[in-house]
């Protein structure tokens, strides 16, 4: 058959040419929003007097028949259509005739694909806001759960100081508060009409890009209709956001799989997020946490595809643009699916507070402390911090620890050390010391909780 742009060629094209070109396959789901777009494009057109009324009417009523169509599965995507935008357009005139043929006045499908990609990824940002605060929930309750229990915290891995669970879990709900807030920072360059840059020049119609931009609830209209068409830095600013995210659960993730090990054995995940193995009978796989961390590569991937897709583009529309909508529905399907896993998981994952403070109590995590005890006593720390070290070594070659050294060998290093000092390195003292801005002590932790729940909604 011949398609609707034909005309300077006889619109035949071959199969395998018509299957390559087609993007219906993957851009139907854009449908709502294309439906939408040409809802307002009709009423503006009648504003200006460029349709009737009655014209407009009829489109409208034809378009909101074929979306209800769409919604409740009576009518089926073609899927030899080029693309949703021509598919509703073909549907629609076979629907109401001539009149559906009067809709394109002024407008370009660079248009549509703009705006409905707009559309689309704006609505998919409040549900990602959503579950971003979903998860936070579940991150502050079981830092309040946990708020008291000691572990180790460290760094290049190694056994560092004490710090509590919940501190350590609070890290998360900040970079997640950070992830909310970089969309809402994208939605505010995102939610800018593109709609009336037409193919790449405007128009000489008497169009009102700004009656259609507030219908479909846009901040603004954009400046220049060449770039209305070419950008498309709001999907790159959105993949960006989802790869920060996929980084940030993807972290957590690997301390999961880490912690669930049982060379740490310092938390049990609930059965209905772990899997066994088809060979060993005593397995209990952390796969979800696995599958996350595996998944992010394929975000990250998903916006180098679309970097380098744009990078070599001359303005203004190129059909190379097509590209940009898999990759970034990929990635919006990725998080979606890793964000609802994630919680579901978290909310049943149990510490498992014994092995913790069994950890805190082995790898000299209170040295810093007596450090900062001969420091309280009146020596410099760089001094306090050699005497420090060299009692590590020799609990170590002992085969003790700090808490257990007699008080003469102490002594022995230096005559400031006194009774006292096993108080300044019991383990919950060194964390309830710590009660600088941000710190690892209870109440440090209580307000952080606090605040970070009075940011949620
Ligand atoms: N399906 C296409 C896309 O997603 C629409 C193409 C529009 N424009 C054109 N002049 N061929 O990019």
């Amino acid at each position: 058959m011949a398609k609707m742009w034909a005309g300077r060629t006889d619109g035949v094209t071959s199969k395998i040419a018509d299957d390559f070109n087609s993007s219906i396959s993957f851009d139907s789901r854009m449908y709502k929003e294309d439906i939408t777009g040409s809802m307002a494009h009709a009423a503006m057109l009648a504003s200006k007097n460029i349709i009737t009324q009655a014209e407009a009417d009829e489109l409208i009523n034809g378009l909101s028949g074929i979306l209800e169509d769409l919604e409740t599965g009576k009518l089926p995507i073609d899927p030899e259509a080029e693309d949703i935008h021509m598919f509703v357009e073909s549907v629609l005139t076979e629907r109401i005739g001539d009149t559906g043929k009067k809709l394109h006045t002024a407008r370009s499908r660079n248009d549509q694909v703009a705006l409905d990609l707009r559309l689309y990824l704006r609505s998919q940002m409040e549900s990602f806001g959503e579950k971003l605060n979903t998860l936070e929930h579940v991150i502050t309750d079981k830092a309040e759960e946990y708020k008291s229990v000691i572990m180790p915290g460290y760094t290049h891995l190694q056994r560092a100081q004490p710090i509590t669970f919940g501190h350590h879990l609070m890290a998360y709900a900040q970079m997640f508060l950070r992830d909310i807030d970089r969309l809402k920072d994208t939605k505010r360059r995102m939610n800018v009409s593109p709609i009336g840059s037409c193919a790449l020049a405007g128009t000489t119609y008497d169009t009102d890009r700004r009656f259609e931009a507030e219908r479909l609830g846009f901040d603004s209209v954009g400046a220049n209709s060449i770039d209305g068409v070419s950008d498309r830095d709001y999907a790159l600013e959105l993949l960006s956001d989802l790869s920060i995210i996929m980084m940030h659960l993807s972290r957590f993730s690997e301390e999961i799989v880490l912690w669930s090990s049982w060379e740490f054995k310092f938390i049990e995940l609930s059965d209905e997020f772990t899997t066994g193995s088809s060979i060993m009978p005593q397995k209990k796989n952390p796969d979800m946490a696995e599958l996350v961390r595996g998944k992010t590569g394929r975000v990250y991937g998903d916006l180098m595809a679309l970097l380098t897709t744009l990078k070599g583009l001359p303005l203004a529309y190129n059909k190379d643009m097509q590209e940009d909508k898999e990759s970034v529905f990929d990635a919006v399907d990725t998080v979606h699916i890793c964000l609802d896993v994630f919680t579901g998981m978290l909310g049943g994952m149990k510490a498992i507070p014994e092995n913790m403070r069994k950890a805190a109590g082995m790898g000299f995590i209170n040295a810093t402390d007596l450090a900062d005890y001969l420091v309280g006593k009146g020596m410099p720390f760089r001094e306090a911090y050699k005497i420090s070290g060299r009692i590590v070594s020799e609990c170590i070659k002992r085969g003790t620890v700090l808490e257990m050294l007699p008080l003469e060998e102490y002594k022995s290093y230096s005559g400031l050390f006194d009774e006292d000092l096993y108080e300044a390195i019991d383990m919950e003292n060194c964390v309830n010391k710590r009660t600088s801005e941000g710190g690892t002590c209870t109440a440090s932790v209580e307000k952080q909780i606090a605040d970070v729940r009075k940011m949620l909604h």
